[in-house]
């Protein structure tokens, strides 16, 4: 069994991006199951004097879930060509710990995004505060799901795109060795 843990970079209801995470089980390899991080809403603005107190426990909730998981997936929008920056806060909050929970974590990326690059500008980003941390950026292929305005179901938020889907298919079976090879 793979225990993959969801990290959403988007904090709202409708969200093509956790519309996303949510279709993920259904595309999985067998024994690779799915558990959210829990909420990234919750974790304060990063402030070396609040750390100094002691850790918030949002914090530590997070970083807990990361160092549980056999495997991480960050699927996120992009804001303003970069990574959003609530998602940022919480990697830079963990990324202050003695012990850092992404260290030797294989960690894989995805993106949806309403716009023609599909959020991939934040992916280049993250690759790079990732290496920062000292995770194992999963490679290719990328998840990145341009124009998600018409890749979802409006109503439902079904992820409907049947090359969408091979995608994340093929991503989820490779990640998976990808995972048991750093593990
Ligand atoms: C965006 N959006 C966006 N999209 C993109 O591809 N590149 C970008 O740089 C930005 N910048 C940006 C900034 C801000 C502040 C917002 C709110 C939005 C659009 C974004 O792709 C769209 O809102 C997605 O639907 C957001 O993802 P969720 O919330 O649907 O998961």
């Amino acid at each position: 069994m793979l225990d993959i843990l969801t990290i959403c970079g988007s904090l709202r209801k409708g969200s093509y991006n956790a519309a996303l995470i949510r279709a993920l089980p259904a595309l999985a390899p067998a024994g690779m199951t799915f558990t959210a991080s829990p909420s990234i809403a919750d974790i304060p603005h990063y402030d070396f004097d609040v750390q100094t107190g002691g850790f918030p426990a949002s914090v530590t909730a997070f970083a807990d879930a990361i160092r549980s998981a056999d495997g991480i997936i960050i699927v996120s929008p992009e804001y303003n060509w970069t990574i959003p920056g609530t998602l940022k806060n919480a990697i830079d909050w963990v990324s202050r710990m003695k012990e850092q929970p992404f260290k030797g974590k294989p960690v894989a990326l995805q993106s949806a995004s309403i716009a023609l690059l599909g959020g991939s500008r934040a992916q280049y980003h993250m690759r790079q505060c990732l290496v920062s941390v000292d995770a194992h950026c999963f490679g290719r292929p990328e998840v990145i799901v341009t124009h998600a305005n018409q890749k979802f179901d409006e109503k439902t938020l079904e992820f409907t795109d049947q090359q969408g889907q091979d995608i994340v298919r093929q991503q989820l079976e490779a990640f998976a060795v990808f995972v048991k090879q750093i593990n």
